[in-house]
This record gives structure tokens, C-alpha cells and sequence, in this order.
């Protein structure tokens, strides 16, 4: 009789897996088939696309300049999370200026940038450079005298983050853009010009933004050094879903990006 039951039991038992399987590849097929249907959503309407940043009919003259003297004029960019970018342009079109709007430093004279559906405008710019983006200068913009670690740890705090181990955090960054743990205590002034920049682009992902905006950031590195750059700069796009912007010259950063958008200078337009 125990038996009996026992076999009823694997028999209810199976049938229980069986059902809670064909519903798990139900369910699976109801998420892929919304989730097409929403694909198909955004691509009839450019408006709902991923857009985490939208420059829109932005102008820029410095406060020094004559009146009709602008350094942007009717600029309109839009950017989506998870896609790489390069801002291309000759020298004096405007790409620092316009990094340094987006990275709310500098307010447009006209026109607006909008993040996250958000007027820049309207938001604490603080809070917006401590938490949403994450910036890598030309210059790297280390502290030479401080260990690699140090300088990550110096971002980490200056943006109030409250992580339990620091360090531990710091080093796996590091090991992240593929510099060695052993670099971790080694003085940045002691670190070649393609180490620092992998440090400075570890310490912008200290607090992990969801944009990642870099002025020339393979300027002067070399083609095998800047292709390694690039692919960290592709997978956090592509695997991690940020919004990375390239300001740059380059040929391979160009050959390597989803999108390029061109700056001309004022006058030329
Ligand atoms: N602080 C400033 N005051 C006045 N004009 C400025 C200032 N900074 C830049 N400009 C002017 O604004 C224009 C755009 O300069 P910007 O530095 O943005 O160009 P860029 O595209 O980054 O050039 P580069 O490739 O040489 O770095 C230039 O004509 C420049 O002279
Ligand atoms: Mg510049």
C-alpha cells in the first residue's frame, strides 16, 4: 500500500515538474515575445529609444567672446545607453566645449541637454558629476605623487561613497581595465602614460555612472595600446550597458564606435 502511494506521489511529482516546466518556457516565451514587441515599439518611435543623453539645439559662447561669437552653435546629439560614440571634429569645432556641457560645467547659452528625460538645468549638477557620469581628462588628471589605489580611493570618497572595502573595491576596478593587483601600490608618477589611463578610467567607474564621457583618451597612446583602451571602453557599453562618449582624432576609435557624430567649426556650417 506504501508503495503504491509512494509510486502515485513520483507520478503527481512528475506531473508537477512537467507543468512547472511548461510553464517556465511559456513564461520565457511571453518574456521574448514582449520584449519584441517592445523592440519593435522603440524602433517605430525614435522618442522611446534607450536615450540617456540629448543634446538639444545647444549654442555656447563663452563670456569673453563677441556676441556672435560662438563656439557651438544649434548642436542636436542624442545618445542611447549601451552604445559607444565618437565626437569627431578639427581642432577649435567645439568638442571640449561640448563635453564640458555635458558634463554640466558649463551651461548652454541656448538650448538645452537633457538627461535621463531631465533638463540639466532643473538638476543638482553636483550630485549629477558625483553619481550619473563619469569623467577621463586627456591629461588623466591623476595625483602623481599618490599610488594608483590612493587615486581611486580619493574619487571613492570625494563622491561620498560608502563601500566597506575600499581597497578590495579599488583593485578589482583595476584588474577590470587589465592593469595588474601588483600596480595597486605603485606611485602613478611610476606608471606609464597607457597605465594611468587604464587608472583613470578605473577611477571613473569608481561609483559606477551610467555615462562615460573621455576627452581624447588615446591621444597618446600607441595603435596595439589604444585598441586595448577601446575594447574596455566597448564592453562597458555592450556588457554593461553605459553610454560611453569618445571625444577624438582617431581613425580606430572612429572604425571601432556605433555612431559618429561630426563637429564643424561655426563659421563652416
Ligand atoms: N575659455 C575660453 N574662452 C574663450 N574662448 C574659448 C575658451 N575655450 C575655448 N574657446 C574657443 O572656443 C572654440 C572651441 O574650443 P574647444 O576647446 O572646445 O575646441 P576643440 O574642438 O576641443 O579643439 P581641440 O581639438 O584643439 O582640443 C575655439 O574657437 C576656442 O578658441
Ligand atoms: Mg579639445
Amino acid at each position: 500500500m506504501e508503495n503504491e502511494k509512494t509510486k502515485n506521489d513520483v507520478l503527481k511529482e512528475e506531473n508537477l515538474e512537467q507543468n512547472s516546466s511548461q510553464k517556465e518556457k511559456k513564461n520565457r516565451s511571453k518574456e521574448k515575445k514582449e520584449y519584441k514587441e517592445k523592440q519593435e515599439v522603440k524602433e517605430k518611435n525614435p522618442s522611446l529609444k534607450n536615450i540617456i543623453l540629448s543634446i538639444r539645439n545647444a549654442s555656447y559662447r563663452y563670456s569673453d567672446a563677441e556676441e556672435d561669437d560662438y563656439a557651438l552653435k544649434n548642436v542636436s546629439f542624442d545618445f542611447e545607453s549601451g552604445k559607444l560614440y565618437a565626437i569627431r571634429g578639427r581642432s577649435g569645432t567645439g568638442k571640449t566645449t561640448l563635453l564640458s556641457l555635458i558634463s554640466g560645467l558649463e551651461k548652454c547659452t541656448e538650448g538645452e541637454i537633457l538627461f535621463d528625460g531631465k533638463s540639466l538645468k532643473e538638476m543638482n549638477l553636483d550630485q549629477y558629476r558625483n553619481s550619473d557620469i563619469g569623467i577621463v581628462f586627456q591629461s588623466y588628471n591623476l595625483l602623481p605623487f599618490m599610488t594608483a589605489v590612493e587615486n581611486i580611493i580619493l574619487s571613492m570618497d570625494a563622491n561620498g561613497l560608502k563601500i566597506k572595502n575600499k581597497k578590495e573595491k579599488a583593485i578589482e576596478l583595476m584588474e577590470k581595465v587589465g592593469l595588474k593587483a601588483s600596480y595597486a601600490n605603485r606611485k602613478v608618477l611610476r606608471l606609464s602614460g597607457g597605465e594611468q589611463q587604464r587608472v583613470a578610467i578605473a577611477r571613473s567607474l569608481s561609483y559606477n555612472p551610467k555615462m562615460i564621457i573621455a576627452d581624447e583618451p588615446t591621444g597618446n597612446l600607441d595603435k596595439q595600446t589604444e585598441t586595448e583602451i577601446l575594447d574596455i571602453f566597448k564592453k562597458l557599453a555592450h556588457e554593461e550597458n553605459k553610454c560611453v562618449i569618445i571625444v577624438t582624432h582617431s581613425q580606430n576609435v572612429c572604425d571601432t564606435v556605433d555612431k559618429i557624430y561630426d563637429l564643424k567649426k561655426v563659421q563652416e556650417k
